[in-house]
Formats: C-alpha cells, sequence, structure tokens
C-alpha cells in the first residue's frame, strides 16, 4: 500500500479474547447504569484539575473532520455563576408560565427554579463551534458541531460518573453574555476558561450542567 503523509499508524490496541470482551462489556455497561442525572448537587469543592481531566475526556471524542468543533467552558466563579442562574431561570419561567405544552409539563415534573446553578461548585458550559478561524484570520466551516459537540458531552458526563461526580443535561440555554475566543488550528484542543473577555462570536452554550457531587439526600 502506498503510504500517505496524511495517515499516521494508529496506536496498539489489546487483542482481547471473545469472553474479556464479554466481561469488559458488562463491567462497563454496569458502571454507566449507575449514572442518574441529579437536581440536588453538594456545595463540596471539586478540585479543577478532576473537571480538567474530565474535559481532556471529552476532548478525546471523534468529531468532523477531526476539527473537535466544540468548546467546553468551566466556571466556579459565584458572579458568574449567579448570572447564569439569573439568565437560565428568566427563561425557564417564560418557558414553564407561556411556552409548555400541558402535556410536556405534566411529564416534567420540575420548575422553572434553578438554584443548583449556584449552588454546585463548577458549571459547565459547553457550545458547539460553527466555524474555526484558520491562521490567516479568516473563517472556515467546521462539520456536523452539534453532532460532534453531542458525542464529545456523553463522554465529559460518562468521565464525570466514573470519577463520582454527577451532571444535569438541561435543556434551558442561559442567555449569558458568554465570552468564548474561537482560536484557530486544527489541533485546537479545549481551553477552560473562567472569565468574560473579548467576544469574536456571540453564542449560546447548548448545555449548561453542574459536574459535582451529588447531595447526600438527593432525590431523582
Ligand atoms: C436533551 C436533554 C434535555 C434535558 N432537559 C432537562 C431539563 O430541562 N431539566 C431537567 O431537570 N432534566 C433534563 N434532562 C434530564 C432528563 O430528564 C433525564 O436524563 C431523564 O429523565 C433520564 O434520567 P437519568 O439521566 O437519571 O437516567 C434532559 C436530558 C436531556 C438529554
Amino acid at each position: 500500500m502506498a503510504t500517505n503523509p496524511r495517515f499516521i499508524s494508529a496506536p496498539e490496541i489489546e487483542r482481547r479474547s471473545n469472553e474479556e470482551l464479554i466481561q469488559r462489556a458488562w463491567d462497563f455497561f454496569q458502571m454507566t447504569q449507575r449514572r442518574r442525572t441529579i437536581r440536588d448537587f453538594s456545595d463540596r469543592t471539586v478540585p479543577r484539575e478532576v473537571i480538567e481531566h474530565c474535559i481532556r475526556a471529552a476532548g478525546t471524542a471523534p468529531s468532523g473532520a477531526n476539527l473537535q468543533p466544540w468548546h467546553f467552558v468551566a466556571v466556579n466563579d459565584p458572579k458568574v455563576k449567579h448570572e447564569i442562574r439569573v439568565a437560565a431561570e428568566a427563561e425557564e419561567k417564560e418557558f414553564y408560565e407561556h411556552r409548555a405544552p400541558k402535556a410536556w409539563l405534566d411529564a416534567l415534573g420540575t420548575d422553572w427554579q434553578k438554584p443548583f446553578l449556584e449552588i454546585a461548585p463548577w458549571l459547565i458550559a459547553v457550545f458547539a463551534q460553527p466555524f474555526r478561524i484558520l491562521p490567516d484570520g479568516t473563517r472556515s466551516p467546521t462539520y456536523y458541531p452539534l453532532e460532534s459537540g453531542g458525542i464529545a458531552t456523553g463522554l465529559f458526563i460518562t468521565a464525570l460518573h466514573s470519577c463520582g461526580l454527577a451532571a444535569l443535561t438541561p435543556t434551558h440555554r442561559a442567555r449569558c453574555d458568554f465570552s468564548i475566543e474561537f482560536s484557530g488550528g486544527r489541533r485546537m484542543r479545549n481551553r477552560l476558561c473562567c472569565s468574560s473577555s473579548a467576544i469574536p462570536l456571540k453564542t449560546h452554550p447548548f448545555l449548561i450542567s453542574p459536574a459535582n457531587r451529588s447531595k447526600r439526600s438527593a432525590r431523582l
């Protein structure tokens, strides 16, 4: 086969027997089936390193043309968390009181109040990145940013769960003026930032989730 400089050798993957495959698949399922969406979070601090490692895990996700068109923002600043709560609750109040069909409300069993957005030490906002900026400053599209971001988010939630933390995937997208700088570069990995600065593209996250310990008294 002719060598193509665009391809590199795949990393060595352990060869396993069928029995081992079955066992490992079962063990993984056992681990994932204990994951639950949590709405009551402990206020106990979680080291930043834990969040960083889980975002690194998310960053290993496959993506359209390997452009990794997502951006994870980890927030632990109480002021920013407060702003997110206010914006999210305004949006949720409007939804629950005016937009939600009754059948949906009956199925939900939740309301517009989101105190956990302030209680939880970490909030993670995930953005889909619809374009990238090339080194010469021009914009270039990414491919399947929502699908790719969704897969990365699934990995992130699983990583959190595997280390004992819980998440909540809500539908509200707080209309906060988050700042995210979409820097160029094919190999760009997720960057963490916790503040608002220049906004090359104003956009809203498709997810804002707490990533923390569940409260002992949490109910599902
Ligand atoms: C796209 C999406 C939107 C969701 N929106 C909300 C939400 O707005 N509020 C909420 O409390 N839970 C929300 N959830 C969580 C679901 O209610 C929860 O995943 C489902 O009931 C299954 O429970 P489990 O995650 O514990 O298995 C959402 C989940 C997904 C995937």
